[in-house]
């Protein structure tokens, strides 16, 4: 990786200084962000992350005396052409030449795995993780928090697998509980053969309002859901039967409209699949004596000394969603062993998972710690023009709709040969950006109009941008090598800004990897868009002598394939026309 190579030499000759080993400098020495001021440094050392942390913390003036010190002592050579101080930093201006050589045939040359070459990750150990996302629960709502789950999840399990884990991604379907009970016992009243195979989600759910209205009057149908569900429970073999069918037609559906976005899962699990180890884990519970009773009957948990308590067991006997939860982990931990495994919900289940994790570690389970919970903040307005979201395919439908409705009134549209799946890409492109734009965590509110923009920070934007990239390509040609390129001729701001994002690329793949915010590489991105469109203008290729034109498409070219490599690993299918 390109900046590893500065880092590793300029750690070389701290590490003299130091006499700490090369290697415990590396994540101390960062490539400094493009800024408006442009400032003719490269890398910077934050100095008080390298002092010796035994010593109590350092005052400012302390640091500023050790800055100075070190960077008297240092040296410029063939790379480091010039040393000065900052503000708590030593900072590194590097041979220009050099730099644009390496980061240019760099980009080239490592592809996808631009940035995941880097040092950066290399001292990371290879690890099994295992991510639960999306999990929608079968004939009710899919909503805006379950189309959340799917993305992060799904962006989540991307970049832990581009820097080298091996990633199980589950579904874990909400496909138990009473609404099977009132779908079996409504489904021959309201239900119809033809529309289940045709449109299995939106019948269910039709069908379960249905019946769920008609047990508010009636309540025969309660009782007869209530029983539907008792002999679910009880395995009786035609219940099963009616409820694998319903399973079945809701995750063929599924699976089209993950296609769609481009998710795939390696398992379709389930609530389902762990009412019978419920039993064990009750069973367990009790003889570890953490199984107390309430006067109803209930079975309860004592979380802590506190008095905080946890229902694992209703009064008849039955499981609950955590009981469920119990069981599905101590599964999937006797079969793979995970290294780590990630839950991905609505930050309104935190309280939920602190308690399935704090149950498991009072099993002894000492791998409890090894669970993480990512949770997700709330979108307000995320609705359709026919109202509320239902469906995962009612926003990809309105996403398209509205971006070839947009397209079709844009000037600059081209023909396309495929208008449909291009107004696709870029309308899950819109919807993506503004959800990872902020914290995970932060509730935001969503508006059509504001995401399906083609100026500023937008999915459109950056989609704009790979598709303009590629048409430069397609009209003026590629650089087969890098290293024949005069480096001489990207001397322009626009390039030498360009460049020095291009530098930082692992850093960001590194901070996101570390807190698992999307929202580094979104603004990185949307920086190297803005930072592409500069250098579109001011750094023309037609019309420029070969040797000029030839450089200035190599950086272009590089541009375009780290704006690609980012926006897959956030899940964007990059378009090369709109
Ligand atoms: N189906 C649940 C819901 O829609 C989400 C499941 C989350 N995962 C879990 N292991 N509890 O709220």
């Amino acid at each position: 990786m390109a900046a590893c190579r500065f880092r590793r030499s300029i750690a070389a000759q701290l590490s003299h200084i130091l006499e700490v080993p090369p290697e415990n400098l590396i994540k101390s020495i960062t490539a400094v962000p493009v800024s408006k001021k442009r400032l003719p440094i490269d890398f910077q050392l934050i100095v008080s992350s390298v002092l010796d942390t035994n010593s109590s913390s350092h005052s400012r003036s302390d640091v500023q005396l050790q800055t100075q010190k070190i960077a008297e002592k240092l040296k410029c050579d063939a790379v480091v052409t010039e040393i000065s101080t900052g503000e708590g930093t030593v900072n590194f201006t590097i041979n220009q030449e050099l730099l644009t050589k390496t980061v240019l045939q760099k980009v080239r040359e490592d592809g996808s795995q631009y940035g995941i070459k880097s040092e950066l990750f290399s001292q990371l150990p290879k690890r099994k993780i295992l991510v639960e996302f999306s999990s929608p629960n079968i004939a009710k709502k899919f909503h805006v928090g379950h189309l959340r789950s799917t993305i992060i999840g799904n962006f989540i399990a991307n970049l832990k697998e581009a820097i080298g884990h091996h990633v199980t991604r589950i579904n874990y379907l909400g496909d138990w509980g009473m609404q099977f009970g009132l779908l079996g016992a409504g489904f021959h009243r309201f239900g119809c053969e033809e529309k289940l195979k045709l449109n299995p989600l939106q019948h269910l759910f039709e069908v379960y309002v249905q019946v769920h209205k008609a047990s508010e009057e009636d309540k025969n149908i309660t009782e007869l859901a209530q029983d539907f569900f008792r002999k679910l429970e009880a395995r009786d073999e035609q219940a099963i039967s009616l409820w694998q069918r319903f399973r079945d037609v809701s995750i063929e559906e599924y699976v089209q409209m993950y296609k769609r976005l481009g998710v795939h899962f390696d398992e379709y699990s389930g609530e389902s699949l762990y009412q019978e180890q419920c039993q064990d884990v009750l069973k367990m519970l009790d003889m570890k004596g953490l199984l107390k009773k309430t006067k109803e009957g209930a079975g309860i948990v004592y979380l802590s000394e506190k008095g905080d308590q946890s229902t694992v067991m209703r009064s008849d006997g039955t499981s609950l969603y955590i009981t469920r939860d119990l069981a599905a982990a101590i599964d999937r931990m006797n079969k793979c062993n995970p290294d780590t495994m990630i839950y991905v919900t609505d930050k309104s289940q935190s309280s939920h998972f602190q308690q399935l994790f704090r149950i498991l570690k009072l099993l002894g389970y000492e791998w409890a710690e090894r669970c993480q919970h990512v949770p997700f903040g709330r979108v307000q307005g995320m609705k359709t023009r026919k109202g509320d979201v239902v469906f995962l395919e009612d926003v990809l439908d309105e996403a398209c709709s509205m971006t070839l409705e947009r397209m079709a009134s844009a000037k600059t549209s081209k023909e396309l040969d495929n208008p449909l799946e291009t107004a696709e890409r870029i309308g899950l492109a819109a919807v993506i950006i503004q959800d990872f734009r902020g914290l995970l965590s932060s509730d935001y509110q969503f508006s059509w109009d504001h995401v399906l923009q083609s100026r500023g920070d937008t999915g459109v934007f950056m989609q704009y941008t790979h598709a303009r990239l590629y048409s430069l390509e397609k009209m003026c040609g590629t650089v087969s090598q890098a290293s024949h390129i005069n480096t001489a001729r990207l001397q322009d701001p626009q390039a030498v800004s360009l460049i020095k994002h291009l530098l930082r690329y692992d850093e960001i793949l590194y901070r996101s990897s570390q807190d698992l915010q999307p929202k580094h590489i979104v603004s990185y991105l949307l920086t190297l868009s803005h930072l592409v469109a500069a250098a579109h203008k001011q750094l023309p290729v037609k019309g420029s002598v070969p040797e000029l034109a030839e450089a200035r498409i190599c950086l272009f070219q590089a541009a375009r394939s780290v704006l690609a490599n980012g926006m897959k690993l956030l899940g964007i299918m990059p378009v090369n026309r709109m």
